[in-house]
């Protein structure tokens, strides 16, 4: 999800801004609302599987500080990943554009005021922080990846 999230983002985001509305950028937000509200809901899912099941220890081959580094990286993307839809929902509350695909409305989110401002700031932060968990993302599955060919009992904890 969150590798067709990202770039839709960015597109669609691209076309607002060179002011290229119409079918395709409609169609790319509605897309994109839809996906994004739906990763926030399957991340209760997980956190609540992530709390209630221990994850397997390090192997001890892997160095305290790289240990130290993977937990600080995998904790930032849980919060970016609570973080990011959050921002977005918030954004289209206050705007307003709550509309998503087949013309269904997400629920505007409670205790937001509509202000076109505060949506500005809003989906500024949210693009921001959407960079720094693509950046995360990026490195955690190339992480993912040297792990899987040095063969050193990381990727085995991951699955
Ligand atoms: C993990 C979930 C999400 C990710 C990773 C994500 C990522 C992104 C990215 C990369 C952009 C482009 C930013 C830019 O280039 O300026 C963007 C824009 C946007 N996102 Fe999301 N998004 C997520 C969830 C959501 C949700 C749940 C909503 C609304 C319900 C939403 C609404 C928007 C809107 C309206 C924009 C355009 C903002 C603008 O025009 O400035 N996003 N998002």
């Amino acid at each position: 999800m969150m590798v067709v999230l990202i770039p839709i983002g960015i597109v669609m985001a691209e076309r607002a801004e060179a002011n290229l509305w119409g079918e395709l950028t409609d169609t790319l937000y509605a897309w994109h609302k839809a996906i994004g509200f739906v990763v926030m809901l399957l991340m209760i899912v997980r956190i609540v599987i992530k709390v209630r099941m221990k994850a397997p220890a390090y192997p001890d081959s892997l160095p305290r500080t790289l240990q130290i580094a993977a937990k600080a990286s995998h904790h930032l993307m849980y919060v970016l990943l609570v973080v990011v839809p959050l921002l977005g929902w918030a954004g289209v509350t206050a705007f307003p554009a709550l509309i998503t695909l087949g013309a269904y409305y997400l629920p505007a989110m409670p205790l937001v005021p509509q202000s076109t401002d505060l949506a500005a700031q809003l989906f500024g932060l949210h693009g921001t922080l959407a960079i720094v968990l693509t950046v995360l993302l990026i490195g955690h599955i190339g992480a993912a990846f040297r792990h899987m060919f040095k063969k050193d009992g990381i990727f085995r904890r991951m699955v």
